[in-house]
């Protein structure tokens, strides 16, 4: 037993060092920036600094009188910690590194940590726990940010390459197609042909005609401008993308229903963004469907007339349930190797975002896929301000 001579002018000043040194400690705890918290056995909090108030949004003074630990996570979180604490899977027993589980907040939200706990022993015997975390949102956001640029980067790589390409075949149909064209209507114009002769030169003007549509579209299709926001003619972009992939070998046993609707105002979207956005969808269904089934395509107006509804169906296999929630992550795919790089939707994804839209898969009954899009209408600001995005 120690009795403290309140006379003794030593122990006077080691009494004084105890309490600075104390108030010291309790400092330092309340300025870290990680949450820190300790509790005893029963889960009563000990320890609760400014940061684990901050993120869990307690205030000290209710934690360490009404609070329990379980409280702080949801579910049995507070008892897989332990668990983990107890088990050498994290650094020996009594040790948990970087492990990552969701605090649960005041308002009931969820907020992602990453935990660094310890039991303290005395005597061998658990006494209490500590654990210090920091709140992972910035970091998620910013993963997720970097994810997004990533994938903007190779498709736009992709389409950058994509619109070379077209604009090289482009020149190189354009001369002979142009050739074609002049020298079948000389043909007509200046030799006295029958009347079945004069048929198949029609039939070629015809075609060349159609080439030269396709070479427009492709060159429209790929074209790399800036990103504007405009009105713009959502059925129109359906057909483009239509019209560049129905006579695709992968199309030929594809019945393609189109329910397009005449009464629909413009959205305000990227030419050049929405085209990609409607090949990825239609790809992926024709893949799907592996060149066999149906593909619907229906626009319509909302039921609160201010977005615009476009609803892609197919006839393939669905999607598994356990699938489903993953398709739109960033290199998600179940193909093949050399099959698909899982960019397809998430660019999708990022698309729709873009466009202050939404977008939602779902199973169809009997069979099929269902992908359904809702894009806001455009404004007369619109059309007078076209905005880059
Ligand atoms: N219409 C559909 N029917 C069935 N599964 C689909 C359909 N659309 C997408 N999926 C599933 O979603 C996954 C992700 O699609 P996504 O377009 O992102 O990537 P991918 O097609 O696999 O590859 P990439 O588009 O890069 O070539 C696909 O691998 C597939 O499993
Ligand atoms: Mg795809």
């Amino acid at each position: 037993m120690v009795i403290i001579d309140s006379q003794d002018p030593s122990l006077e000043s080691l009494e004084e060092r105890l309490r600075r040194s104390n108030t010291f400690l309790t400092n330092l705890l309340h300025s870290s920036v990680d949450g820190v918290i300790a509790a005893d056995k029963t889960g009563k909090i000990l320890l609760f600094n400014n940061a684990a108030a901050e993120i869990s949004g307690y205030d000290e003074e209710e934690a360490l009188t009404t609070l329990n630990i379980r409280d702080v996570y949801p579910g049995d979180g507070a008892y897989d910690i332990m668990a983990e604490l107890r088990s050498d899977r994290h650094g020996g027993p009594g040790k948990l590194k970087s492990y990552q589980i969701d605090v649960l907040q005041k308002d009931g939200t969820l907020i992602p940590i990453s935990l660094n706990a310890a039991i303290i022993y005395e005597d061998g015997q658990e006494t209490a726990t500590m654990g210090f975390f920091h709140d992972l949102r910035e970091a998620i956001r910013i993963k997720k940010e970097l994810e997004k640029t990533q994938i903007q980067l190779l498709q736009s790589e992709k389409m950058a390459s994509l619109g070379k390409l077209a604009a090289g075949v482009a020149h190189q149909l354009n001369n002979p197609l142009g050739g074609i064209t002049l020298f079948a209507r000389l043909m007509m114009e200046e030799y006295d042909l029958e009347e079945d002769a004069l048929k198949d030169l029609n039939r070629i003007l015809k075609d060349a005609e159609r080439c030269r549509d396709t070479v427009k579209e492709l060159l429209e299709f790929a074209r790399q401008t800036r990103h504007e926001m405009r009105p713009l003619d959502i059925n129109r972009a359906i057909s483009r993308t239509l019209f560049l992939l129905e006579n695709q070998t992968l199309f030929q046993n594809i019945v393609i229903e189109r329910h397009l609707s005449t009464e629909i105002p413009t959205v305000r979207g990227d030419t050049q963004q929405l085209n990609h956005m409607f090949m990825n969808i239609i790809l992926n269904a024709a893949q799907a469907m592996e060149g066999h089934g149906t593909l619907a395509i229906r626009t319509c107006l909302a039921s609160d007339g201010e977005r615009v509804v476009i609803e892609i169906t197919d006839t393939g296999p669905g999607i598994d349930e356990d699938t489903l929630p993953h398709i739109f992550e960033p290199f998600f795919t179940t193909k093949e190797e050399g099959e698909g790089t899982g960019i397809g939707l998430s660019l999708v994804y990022g698309i729709v975002e873009n466009h202050d839209g939404m977008i939602q898969a779902t199973n169809n009954t009997p069979c099929g896929t269902r992908f359904m899009i809702e894009l806001p209408l455009s404004t007369p600001e619109d059309e007078e301000n076209p905005s880059e995005k």
